[in-house]
């Protein structure tokens, strides 16, 4: 009687110990496949350099997280380090501070800016300009791409294998007839700074004071006026708009 009422009421204790076990079981059995493949490489590829895919998008958009988890939950290519993370400002509900925890804690994917949410109102200068400070690694190239894309990552790669890894602006040049790389910016669906350019971003007064409007279009008057991206790529026509949508998905590369 005694033993089965102290069963009873440790009951929930027990519960709680189980869900924790399964917890970390889960954890474990999703991340050893990528322990054991990289452990099984006798002569693991060196990287030859590191980019960084900061996804904008909303706290709210749950879903397409998901969907683009699915779609970027391949392995990288050999010779490049590419970590993908979803972007944007601060929390406003409960209910996110609850399941975007449990996303950070699930996928630590997510990267939340110090900023009110916005798309021309100077999110992707808080973006570049945050990540020296939060990052605990520097990258060669960062990315800044819509949530409404799809990015081929080896081709994307591929791409930026050959090029300098330096005062580098990368991306699909606007307007859309145009093919020289320095007429005039890279559009807002997906462009890559080198990591030079993302610590000016930080540091310098030309895009601090400059953070209002269409916010690609900024990017390259701050890049012009200060003199910098003296390496320029358009990836036209591997990155474009998908034909006859104009607010649709993008397709890229
Ligand atoms: C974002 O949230 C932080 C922490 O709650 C707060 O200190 C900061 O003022 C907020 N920033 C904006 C722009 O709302
Ligand atoms: C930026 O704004 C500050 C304060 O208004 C001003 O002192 C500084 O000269 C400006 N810098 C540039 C590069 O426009």
């Amino acid at each position: 009687m005694n033993q089965k009422r102290l069963v009873f009421s440790m009951l929930p204790l027990m519960v709680s110990a189980l869900l924790i076990a399964i917890f970390v079981v889960f954890n474990l059995s999703v991340k050893t496949p990528l322990f054991y493949s990289s452990n099984l490489q006798n002569h693991p590829s060196p990287k030859q350099f590191s980019l960084l895919i900061g996804i904008l998008t909303r706290a709210d958009n749950y879903d397409r997280r998901h969907f683009l988890r699915l779609i970027y939950g391949i392995k990288s290519p050999p010779f490049a380090q590419i970590d993908i993370k979803f972007v944007f400002c601060n929390l406003t509900k409960q209910e996110q501070r609850v399941l975007i925890s449990l996303e950070i804690l699930r996928f630590n994917d997510v990267i939340i800016l110090n900023c009110f949410e916005n798309m021309n109102n100077g999110k992707t200068y808080t973006y570049f300009s945050s990540l020296p400070q939060i990052l605990s690694q520097s990258y060669d190239y960062v990315m800044k791409a819509d949530d409404d894309v799809f990015l081929r990552l080896l081709p994307l790669a591929l791409s930026l294998q050959p090029l300098p890894r330096s005062d580098l602006y990368y991306g699909f040049v606007i307007p859309c007839q145009s093919m020289n790389p320095f007429v005039s910016y890279m559009s807002g669906m997906g462009f890559v700074l080198s990591w030079d350019l993302v610590e000016w971003i930080a540091s310098s007064d030309i895009p601090r004071n400059d953070t209002f409007g269409p916010e690609d279009k900024l990017v390259g008057r701050w890049l012009n006026a200060g003199r910098k991206a003296r390496n320029r790529f358009s990836n036209k026509p591997a990155m474009y708009d998908y034909p006859g949508s104009k607010d649709g998905i993008n397709g890229l590369l």
